[in-house]
């Protein structure tokens, strides 16, 4: 599958944005010829520029973008084209002030900033339609370009009435009768029962703002509402010409939306990656962005593009680093390892003011290809030109399948409960990835909705699934009885998608499967500890114990500490065919990675390489290619199993190779 069907090559390229260097024709022919040495091949047009698209209401200004596409087109450069809804024009928040949101204590926003609109007014649909199918018609059928970019990265929601009046529909199409909220929203409890549909408000920091269920399906509607401003664009600019496939940027496991769900409304997905390198250990972030790209991949089981990046620094951190030497080119490889078929950056040009104009980008301030950056690019547009025989080859179908739901994340977050200012649902499922990343195999995402077929895979991992919804409890049952390992954590089973605690013996459903049941939750201090005494083996656990017990059940390992030490911590349960672990604990990476490695092992799941990798390596196949990257701010050394081709440098190592600090290769068989 490709992504962008009209020009099917790895794109190399990013935000461009002419429209605020209109007064300065000559640096306007001058990005053509930066973009042919960078060797960019796509970028991205007209994101934010509606106020130059539409300088006065009703008359529009294509001549500047006629001449913009025109040039690209002219210089071999392909087109993203963007509709401009991230950012509304003055003279339309002065004229249709209900344009603008409403926020969280019901204020209504000033004109400013961007990505602010509401998603319900008819006025700001009405304009969006418009523009977009002038654009469509004017530009759907040129030869340049190659896919719509849907706004920008969508975010946030408004409680403005016409919003409250779609969430109040929402909320009768979901439960019917008024009661039935009720119930649902358990409102006997502090006297909330709703008399009037008319009573019901979003939540807030004003008004009702403690109500799990209520968040819960307010985020769902969020979500709805972001979805049909999605499919609204896209079905006016494919009335024009249906061919042209869409897609929307989207953000690092971003909280507002149900991405699996909004997915369905676009074509392609793409989103916009910033790793913070040089902070921290590189290594562990790196693994955080390589569970976000097998995400994106696996929200519509396809090839995705990496529509943002930067290429030196971003301005947004409380500190701000530029790359080292070698980490632009590394730090690109990773998305392409995990299925991208582009490489793209924010932004082209920096600009001369505005918020980002020290933002990182291909070309500074001097306007000059000498730069380590611009180099750095280049050589990225090499690597990818290298990669082509690569671009239309996935990754080996994955054996390993993670849960990560989005509505489960939020259930988490608001039922107050154990950890109350942070359960860390994202970081538990990125340590539980990163051991698997690191032994090098293929991993694939799935919500609990998604999942209806899981006997591809041979280990199923659900970390903290704490609610239940679309029918899991059965899914994951006939999934171990038919001969799957399945994995489960702390916090399973224990609420419905309808908002209200199962009732009876957690995991809901699944006490036979996992052969334990589930009794209390305790939660730990940050300088507070307990251990998990497993074999031979002793490893920390931090922040989360719960309290189990062992039904059918073997008891592998056991707490090492407190009132409960001596009791069940990790199980494992033959059901069926198969059979299933329970972890009751937060563990440090080294027990993930230990355990991890002995069921990989015990499944012969495949490897990208088969030998142990040293501190900051990590190796993950695509296409049958290896790409082997280095995190660490040292050289190291990596065995191979036998003679390989690097593609990037068409050298052959034999036995071993060496990377560099922060060095990556892509190795092939050599005969
Ligand atoms: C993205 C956004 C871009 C730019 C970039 C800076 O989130 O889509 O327009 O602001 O961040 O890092
Ligand atoms: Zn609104």
């Amino acid at each position: 599958m490709n992504c962008t069907p009209r020009f099917p090559a790895f794109l190399h390229g990013g935000d461009y944005n002419p429209d605020q260097w209109l007064e300065y024709p000559e640096v306007l022919e001058e990005d053509i010829r930066l973009m042919q040495k960078a060797k960019v091949n796509a970028v991205s047009v007209g994101i934010f520029s509606w106020a130059k698209l539409e300088p006065e209401e009703g008359k529009y200004d294509f001549a500047w973008l006629d001449a913009v596409i025109d040039r690209l087109w002219a210089g071999g450069i392909h087109v993203v084209l963007a509709t401009p809804s991230g950012a509304r024009p003055a003279w339309m928040a002065q004229k249709y002030p209900e344009v603008l949101r409403v926020g969280e204590d019901f204020r209504q926003a000033h004109f400013g900033n961007r990505h602010n609109h509401c998603p319900s007014s008819p006025v700001f649909r009405e304009k969006t339609r418009a523009i977009d199918r002038a654009l469509a018609e004017r530009y759907a059928g040129h030869p340049a370009v190659i896919l719509w970019h849907i706004s920008n990265e969508f975010s946030g929601d408004c409680r403005c009435p016409a919003c409250q009046e779609n969430f109040r529909r929402f909320l009768q199409k979901r439960y019917g009768l008024l009661e039935e909220l009720n119930r649902h929203w358990w409102t006997g409890f502090w006297s909330m029962t709703y008399t009037d549909w008319a009573q019901v408000e979003p939540p807030s920091s004003i008004g009702q703002g403690a109500n799990p269920a209520m968040w819960v399906d307010w985020r769902r509607f969020s979500t709805a509402q972001c979805k049909d401003f999605l499919a609204m664009e896209k079905e006016t600019v494919q009335a024009v010409d249906p061919s042209l496939p869409v897609t929307a940027n989207l953000m690092h496991l971003f909280w507002d939306y149900d991405y699996f769900d909004l997915a369905e409304a676009m074509d392609v997905v793409s989103w916009d990656a910033y790793p913070s390198w040089h902070i921290g250990d590189d290594y562990l972030e790196a693994s955080q962005f390589a569970m976000t790209h097998d995400l994106m991949r696996s929200l519509k089981d396809q090839p995705f593009l990496l529509m943002e990046s930067t290429p030196s620094l971003v301005n947004w951190q409380a500190v701000n680093r530029v790359k080292k030497p070698g980490m632009h080119l590394l730090s690109s490889m990773l998305p392409l390892a995990q299925g991208a078929q582009s490489v793209m950056y924010f932004q082209w040009r920096k600009g001369r003011g505005g918020a980002e104009m020290f933002h990182g980008a291909v070309v500074g301030h001097d306007g000059t290809a000498d730069t380590r950056t611009f180099r750095d690019v280049t050589r990225v547009g090499e690597a990818l030109e290298k990669l082509a025989p690569l671009y239309d080859s996935p990754k080996a179908p994955a054996k390993v399948c993670m849960l990560y739901d989005w509505q489960n994340k939020w259930a988490i977050h608001y039922a107050q409960m154990g950890r109350r200012e942070n359960m860390d649902y994202d970081g538990t499922v990125i340590s539980h990835y990163r051991a698997l990343w690191k032994l090098g195999v293929n991993i694939d995402f799935r919500d609990m909705r998604e999942c209806t077929d899981l006997s591809q895979y041979q280990l199923v991992i659900a970390p903290m699934l704490f609610m239940t919804r679309g029918g899991i409890e059965e899914k994951l049952r006939r999934f171990v009885e038919q001969g799957g390992t399945l994995v489960m954590t702390y916090l399973a089973g224990t609420m419905g998608e309808d908002g209200l605690a199962h009732l009876g013996r957690t995991p809901h459903s699944l006490t036979d499967v996992l052969g334990i049941h589930t009794e209390e939750l305790d939660t730990l201090t940050d300088a507070q500890h307990n251990s998990l005494r497993w074999g031979q083996r002793v490893s920390r656990i931090s922040q989360v114990c719960e309290l189990i017990r062992a039904d059918t059940a073997e008891v592998v390992g056991t707490y090492g500490e407190d009132f409960y030490a001596g009791t069940p911590c990790l199980t494992r349960n033959h059901f069926g065919a198969g059979e299933a672990w329970y972890l009751a604990a937060r563990t440090e990476d080294g027990m993930l990675a230990a355990w991890y490695g002995e069921l990989i092992r015990a499944l012969k799941i495949p490897r990208a390489l088969p030998t142990e990798l040293p501190d900051g390596v990590v190796a993950q196949e695509r296409g049958g290619a290896v790409f082997l990257q280095n995190y660490a701010p040292e050289r190291r050394i990596v065995a191979l199993p036998g003679r390989m081709r690097d593609l990037l440098t068409d050298t052959v190592a034999e036995k071993e190779i060496c990377l560099p600090a922060y060095g990556v290769c892509v190795l092939t068989a050599a005969e």
